[in-house]
């Protein structure tokens, strides 16, 4: 009988993250100041994140313990499904054997609550009010407006303006969650003025509403800010996606030769490609292949540079080694908000620098095309974000057929289309645009970065 779903228990779920820096032969370069350009300590980041999350941050433990209560709040709908595509192998004719995990049944509809609810657990046992923080497309800001719920805090999002008036109702869902939320650039902060003063129409940016986020939070008495990707310790908790999906496949009696996730700052795809990851690096899968898959309109992966750049716009947060289109880079307004932050993780750089990982760019009519034909078949109208790595699917499962090779392939489903049905209706009046960034722009952007000698 044909297998469509693989299914674990509540009692299957990890009980603990995975720390990939363990198995790293190496691990990432340090971070360094925002002002001084000096390593940073643990104590620099005290103001502004949480002390458990910046222990984690640094640590080199392998397997960090997943707190009985956050295990219990991700059991709402832990563990995700992994399913295997078989009407899509069938309607692509190809000979690969795809498998996707589902990540959109959480209630706010994507992997990112996998990290907010555990990090909303250790601001509340810190005694914080509240957690500022940014969001692109809103599924962050829905994330932590939903988890800040169960743990008694407060919730303010700065939602870059594009998205803000692209997705309406994600900002409905953030305040039906309790969070207050404003569009970014915004007059709250003193970063905002400065932007808004060089240019009122600016459409927004991740890297500036992240400043934003974190004047917010270091001037408010008892507020610390919360981020939804790129850092090392959202990468850990995002783990549980692939350790899930690691015994699922082992259900299914297979494993994967190509394992594909987005990345806007990389988390949904470290998430379910680090676990898997680990067997590469101790041997055991040396041919594994790990793509990210990003937007050509903020290509850091593809065209940036393996540089220090600050993490935000106003650089006011840490100075770390990654792939960058330059802090002050604003992409073109594309649907896949989650894709547009200028910089990429530093663990993922890491690996793409080493030749162990890969990377990939779309445009996004390409990938509409790409999330149509996987809705047609298997039913799920997934994120824009999402789309890009339905692509990458779509072109190597074609590459299979024309090769006639049976390969594995599993992707990271990171989230729903369900608020992001204004772009699919712009797909379908063939209103969308592919935006070609020009060689002089990003050279531009990268004009500013740090001088750091190594
Ligand atoms: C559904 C979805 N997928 C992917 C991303 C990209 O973020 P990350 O690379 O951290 O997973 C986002 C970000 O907003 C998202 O909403």
């Amino acid at each position: 009988m044909t297998q469509y779903k693989y299914l674990l228990t509540e009692k299957d779920m990890p009980t603990h993250w995975y720390n990939i820096v363990a198995d790293m032969e190496t691990p990432p370069p340090p971070y360094r100041h925002p002002a001084t350009l000096e390593l940073l300590g643990p104590d620099d980041l005290a103001p502004v994140f949480p002390q458990a999350l910046i222990e984690q941050e640094v640590s080199a433990e392998r397997w960090i313990e997943i707190p009985e209560e956050v295990q219990d709040v991700l059991k709402m709908w832990r563990p995700a499904p992994l399913y295997r595509a078989h009407r899509w192998e069938k309607q692509l004719d190809t000979p690969a054997r795809i498998y996707y995990k589902w990540e959109g049944v959480s209630p706010p509809g994507s992997h990112k609550p996998n990290t907010a609810i555990a990090q909303c657990y250790y601001a509340r046992q810190e005694g914080l009010e509240g957690f500022a923080t940014e969001t692109g497309a809103g599924q962050w800001g829905s994330a932590l407006s939903f988890a800040t719920q169960f743990f008694g805090l407060k919730c303010k999002v700065f939602m870059v303006t594009i998205s803000y008036h692209q997705k309406p109702y994600r900002r409905v869902m953030m305040e039906t969650w309790g969070g207050s939320v404003v569009p970014s650039p915004s007059s709250e902060t003193n970063a905002g003025r400065v932007i808004l003063a060089q240019d009122p129409e600016t459409t927004g940016s991740l890297g500036i509403a992240i400043s934003e986020a974190i004047e917010y939070a270091v001037t408010h008495d008892g507020w610390k800010y919360s981020l939804g990707s790129v850092v090392n310790f959202v990468l850990l908790h995002q783990t549980v996606i692939g350790l899930e999906a690691k015994k699922q496949m082992e259900m299914a009696g297979d494993y994967p030769d190509i394992v594909i996730g987005c990345a806007g700052g990389g988390s949904n795809a470290a998430g379910l490609i680090y676990p898997f990851m680990q067997d590469k690096l101790t041997g055991t899968k040396p041919n594994l292949r790990a793509m990210f898959v990003e937007s050509s309109a903020c290509p850091s992966m593809t065209r940036g540079q393996y540089a220090y750049d600050w993490g935000d716009t106003a650089k006011t947060g840490p100075v770390t080694k990654m792939h960058t289109v330059g802090h002050g880079f604003i992409p073109a307004p594309v649907h896949a908000g989650g894709l547009r932050y200028h910089g990429m993780a530093p663990t993922i750089c890491h690996l793409l620098s080493n030749e162990q990982a890969e990377a990939r760019a779309y445009h996004q009519i390409e990938i509409f095309d790409a999330a149509h034909s996987f809705a047609r078949a298997e039913g799920f109208i997934v994120a824009p974000e999402t789309a890009h790595a339905i692509k990458a699917v779509y072109d190597e499962a074609m590459a299979c057929k024309e090769a006639g090779e049976d390969k594995v392939i599993l992707f990271n489903a990171s989230g729903h289309g369900h608020f992001d049905l204004s772009a699919y209706d712009a797909y379908h009046g063939k209103d969308l645009l592919d935006y070609e960034l020009e060689e002089d722009r990003l050279e531009r952007a990268l004009e500013d970065l740090p001088e750091i000698a190594e």
